[in-house]
């Protein structure tokens, strides 16, 4: 069996400092967009106010202009609502509404490194099941993230995530999307599934830096692609959640690159001695 060659690109202590900057972008950003989004909000706006956030700070929306061979991106935000699951460009006609589940995804580089986080945002109130979905979205990063400081390989983060979310109730795993390596390019080698088994992949070293990004749906794991190129939504039409960090394994713990805390609540004595010492 043939695999495709790795480009892992490993980061220096120094190269993991620089990354902490674009991450704490990302985190102020999140932050707006909580105070932000509510009921008769548009998701143009939240853009507005997320590149205001992200060039006040000295840094770039690293969304803006993105290509992947379908036409620039126009957003810094990705701004998905119920049965969008990703990558949903935010909208004037996009009005948000009590019981909505929002995700909104960000990505911001300072100096040439990158920060890519989402969180998913409940507008008003929601109905429970959404609240436990959401819920169980961030116990399944939660536990990837985890992994990532005591799993030998790649895929041990995908174990713990698809462990996680078995735990937690009926959910669909979105299989066609998934984390990243992350650095000077927002998506770098490997790909991080949301489902595997511990022996597969990479072995997990430190100096890499991985976006943990579980979806997850009310119903079917199959996705369907908007006409617009971009815009990812459930197959089936169910909910959708999104959650996403970037983290750093550094060698004594792993550093969540865009949690305001470095991940030390979640984390623990887990967490690296940096993010401690902060
Ligand atoms: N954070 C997203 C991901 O990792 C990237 C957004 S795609 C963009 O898939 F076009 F909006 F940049
Ligand atoms: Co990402």
């Amino acid at each position: 069996m043939f695999r495709r060659r790795q480009h892992i690109q490993y980061k220096t202590p120094e190269q993991i400092r620089k990354m902490r900057k674009a991450g704490l972008v990302v985190a102020e950003v999140h932050q707006a967009m909580r105070e932000s989004a509510g009921p008769g909000v548009t998701t143009a706006e939240l853009d507005r106010i997320a590149e205001h956030v992200i060039r006040d700070c000295g840094a770039v929306p690293s969304f803006k202009g993105y290509d992947i061979g379908n036409g620039p991106y126009p957003g810094s935000i990705c701004s998905s609502v119920n049965e969008q699951v990703v990558h949903a460009i935010p909208s004037e006609d996009a009005v948000l509404k009590e019981g909505d589940l929002l995700s909104v995804d960000v990505g911001a580089i300072v100096d040439g490194w990158h920060g890519d986080a989402a969180i998913t945002i409940e507008i008003g109130q929601v109905a429970p099941e959404l609240t436990a979905l959401r819920e169980a979205c961030e116990a399944a990063m939660w536990a990837g993230i985890k992994a990532a400081g005591t799993a030998k390989r790649l895929g041990g983060i995908s174990h713990a995530i698809e462990h996680s979310v078995e735990h937690s109730g009926e959910y669909g795993i979105v299989t066609g999307f998934g984390g990243h390596g992350i650095g000077t390019e927002m998506h770098q080698d490997p790909h991080i599934l949301n489902y595997g088994r511990p022996s597969e992949g990479p072995k997990l070293r430190p100096g890499m830096a991985l976006a943990i990004e579980p979806m997850l749906t009310l119903g079917s794991e199959d996705t369907a692609e908007l006409a617009d190129g971009w815009t990812i939504v459930t197959d089936d039409g169910s909910v959708a959640a999104h959650v996403e960090h970037t983290i750093a394994l550094c060698e004594d713990g792993v550093w969540v690159l865009t949690a305001p805390d470095g991940g030390v609540e979640q984390l623990g004595d887990a967490a690296a001695s940096a993010a401690r010492a902060e």
